[in-house]
């Protein structure tokens, strides 16, 4: 049985204050929580056994995993300190062991890396270890893999900011055999993309899986909202209307409504409005370009642009939030309140 284990140990200091309340593994996308996602995306790619390694908010993540009846396919493995990307491997030894590959994923990629072609790949490869490699323009600064004409990966190449180009990067999805968790020193923090991965190629042992579909990574909150827009235009989920309130002509589309929100008269949803389950919208409320996460209340004729809201917080009557602000999870911004463009609100 191939077994898989999701990096999910990090502070995710990146996506504070939204991650103060709320592990990243538990961010909805597009309305989903993001275990949701990954466990079913780990099933599809024939994974029948899932490690957790977690660490900060782990309490959360155990209960998560509890309501969703998902004990006998996850399993938490809790560091006492955090033991960095490789270092969770090495502590779950015992859970991974057996003569198959094993599957890592880092637990903030959302993508539709096919699971199954990757580990086939792999073990055609003839290496120790297959990185997927995702290429990317020049946007944003991040870290190049170099891969030869065989798709060896020989080298791997420093993120600069001054040095934007086209190439591919570490996707963060590894296939990797019983010998490289071997090698993983025990009872420290261990970077597997510094000491490990590095190690492999100079070897000529690890090889790059070119990934031509979607892949996004949401550790920033700009990244996290990018990647649930992008999505969303994608209408790689069915949109569905609210049960009951607002008139269709109240509802600009793309947006997303899950089911169970309640919306009140005269609310103007969209466009790329994202309500995760559980959501009211009082009478008049209007919210546009914003996520907002599951059991808030979105108070009488609020207005709200261009941000993300945390879970079980409560917007006051008529407050207004302006483009890109945050809103941590588990707070009361009160009646009248105007927070301007950029407001950050801590819990
Ligand atoms: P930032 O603090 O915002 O950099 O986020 P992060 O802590 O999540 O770090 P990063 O985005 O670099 O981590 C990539 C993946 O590895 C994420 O899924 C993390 O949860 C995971 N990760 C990072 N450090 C650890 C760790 O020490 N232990 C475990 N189990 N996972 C980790």
């Amino acid at each position: 049985m191939l077994k898989g284990l999701i990096l999910a140990g990090g502070f995710a200091t990146r996506l504070r204050p939204l991650s103060c309340s709320k592990p990243k593994l538990l961010f909805p996308i597009v309305g989903t929580p993001l275990i949701d996602r990954m466990t079913e995306w780990l099933s599809q790619g024939n994974i029948g056994r899932v490690i957790l390694a977690v660490n900060h908010l782990s309490d959360k993540l155990r209960m998560e995993v509890a309501a969703r009846q998902l004990g006998d396919r996850v399993v938490l493995s809790v560091e006492e300190t955090p033991l960095g990307t490789g270092g969770p491997l090495k502590l779950a030894a015992s859970l991974l062991d057996n003569s198959d590959p094993v599957v890592v994923v880092n637990g903030d990629v959302v993508t539709d890396i096919d699971l199954g072609a990757l580990v086939r790949a792999h073990k055609a490869g003839g290496v120790e270890a297959t990185i997927a490699v995702f290429s990317v323009g020049e946007t944003k600064p991040f870290g190049l893999v170099t891969l030869d004409s065989d798709d060896r990966i020989v080298g791997f190449q420093e993120k600069s900011v001054k040095n934007r180009r086209r190439g591919w990067i570490n996707a963060g999805v590894y296939i990797l055999n019983q010998n490289v968790i071997e090698m993983i020193p025990s009872g420290r923090a261990v970077s597997l993309e510094r000491e490990v991965f590095p190690v492999l190629a100079d070897q000529r042992k690890l090889r790059g899986w070119r990934h031509t579909g979607f892949w996004y990574d949401v550790g920033t909150v700009q990244d996290y909202v990018a990647a649930n827009m992008d999505l969303l235009k994608r209408r790689e989920r069915s949109l569905r209307e609210p049960k009951r309130g607002v008139p269709l002509a109240l509802l600009e589309q793309p947006s997303y409504i899950s089911g169970d929100c309640v919306v009140g008269t005269g609310a103007k949803l969209g466009p790329f409005t994202i309500l995760s389950p559980k959501v009211k919208v009082e009478n008049g409320a209007s919210v546009r370009d914003s996520i907002v996460f599951e059991s808030t209340v979105l108070g009488e004729n609020c207005r709200i642009e261009g941000s993300v809201i945390g879970e079980a917080t409560r917007i006051g009557r008529g407050a207004k939030i302006g483009k890109g602000s945050v809103v941590a999870g588990e707070v009361t911004v009160p009646d009248g309140e105007v927070l301007g463009p950029g407001s950050i609100v801590l819990n």
